[in-house]
């Protein structure tokens, strides 16, 4: 994985600028020492920076950190935090690269947020086989004691609640979240889930202050992200840009027929709209963008992802025990030339059938991604009705797990 910066008019805030991983020391010394504050400055602080999630919903943080901090005083239970670095997504690898390079700022960022709640327990959630932050925790006396834990390679993992029973010793699956995790998650204490990314932003905002975080973006969309893009006869490379940042900077739009924006639960939008859009925390989800060559198919893509996306459903709900796998197969012979009949609108039909009907969001993003196939690659689905591909390279592109 390379961690690369690109001339944005920006230094890279979060990603050490060597690409090398820094120990506690270069920590220290890159960033200066840690201000924790006291918890209501804390939150003041916070919400003036505008910070958003950066693990995909893009959520107000200090609007979650309230609801966290007022399920406490309702309950009258400890709160516990969770570092989400699951990064089940596969397209993804910013929260890896973070982890590996900027370990430190993800754990500052930890205890800050573990400080603004009140949190009694902390624990850091990353893939199993991410090795370097265990010696990053054992080198620091941090106030609240970090638990690292190792979850199981699976696309819905670092879902919240998923993560909330993972760390209350269950299996990490999503379960229905009435009240959601920020109120009832692990061993039914209020429970803040932020991702890694996050987190480190807020070790940062905590240190120079909100003024500082909103002199990169825009003033609706504050700071910066990191960003894996994907193009064609290159590794994937993890950027850091900031909000408000020309799409067509970050992935060339020549030669291309369309970009997936946002990852498995994102949208396909034609290069040449992509090409007029900029960096915005709503619509790039965990910060996955991939192009798409012209010469490729986009609904063979698709259905390779959508196969995949099917087989990571927990099963325990009926949208995704029945409709992903039928939605995904009939995308397959979609993606397939020849006759159609009425496989175009029975997908468009089932996609509404399932969305919103499941304990959590895997069936929603499923369903988007199905939709803006449907609509980027219209002309495709036509020609593939003809019996015509025009493609011709059809080697596979975007990553699937189970095929490698
Ligand atoms: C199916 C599914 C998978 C998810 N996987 C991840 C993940 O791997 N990492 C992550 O940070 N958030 C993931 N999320 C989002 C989390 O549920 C949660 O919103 C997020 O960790 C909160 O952190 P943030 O507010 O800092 O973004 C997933 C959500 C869904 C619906
Ligand atoms: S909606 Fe799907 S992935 Fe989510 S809990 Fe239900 S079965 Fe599992």
């Amino acid at each position: 994985m390379t961690a690369t910066h690109l001339d944005l008019h920006m230094p890279p805030r979060l990603l050490a600028p060597a690409g090398t991983p820094a120990d506690l020391a270069t920590h220290e010394q890159r960033y200066g020492p840690l201000s924790y504050g006291d918890p209501a400055a804390l939150l003041t602080t916070i919400a003036a920076s505008g910070l958003t999630g950066r693990g995909g919903a893009a959520f107000p943080v200090h609007r979650k950190l309230t609801a966290v901090v007022e399920a406490a005083r309702r309950t009258g239970r400890t709160p516990v935090v969770v570092a989400n670095g699951a990064e089940g997504e596969p397209a993804s690898r910013k929260d890896r690269t973070l982890l590996a390079l900027s370990p430190h700022l993800v754990l500052d960022g930890l205890q800050v947020a573990a400080r603004a709640v009140g949190a009694g327990e902390a624990h850091l959630a990353v893939e199993e086989g991410v090795s370097s932050v265990a010696s990053a925790v054992a080198h620091r006396g941090d106030p609240v004691p970090v638990q690292v834990l190792r979850l199981p390679k699976r696309f819905l993992s670092g879902q919240a609640s998923a993560l909330a029973q993972f760390v209350g010793g269950a299996a990490a699956l999503p379960a229905y979240q009435d009240p959601p995790v920020r109120e009832r998650g692990v061993r039914r204490a209020p429970t803040l889930v932020q991702n890694v990314e996050t987190l480190a932003h807020l070790a940062l905002i905590a240190r120079y202050g909100p003024d500082w975080f909103r002199s990169a973006g825009t003033p609706g969309q504050p700071g910066s992200a990191l960003c894996t893009v994907h193009v064609p006869g290159r590794q994937p490379r993890v950027i850091e840009a900031p909000f408000g940042t020309p799409l067509h900077r970050v992935v060339p739009p020549h030669g291309m027929s369309a970009v997936l924006l946002g990852g498995y639960h994102g949208s396909w939008i034609p290069a040449a709209e992509a090409a007029q859009l900029s960096l915005e925390a709503t619509t790039m989800g965990a910060g996955v963008l991939a192009a798409l060559p012209a010469d490729r198919c986009g609904l063979a893509e698709t259905a390779r992802v959508l196969r995949y996306l099917a087989l990571q459903s927990a099963g325990q709900c009926g949208p995704c025990l029945n409709g992903l796998p039928r939605i995904a197969a009939a995308f397959q012979s979609l993606a397939t030339p020849g006759p159609q009949g009425s496989t175009r609108t029975d997908v468009s039909r089932w996609s509404g059938l399932v969305e919103g009907r499941g304990a959590c969001h895997h069936p929603d993003g499923t369903v988007r991604l199905v939709r803006s196939a449907l609509t980027t690659f219209a002309s495709e689905l036509d020609a593939h009705a003809r019996g015509l591909c025009t493609a011709t390279d059809r080697t596979p592109l975007l990553p699937v797990p189970q095929e490698t």
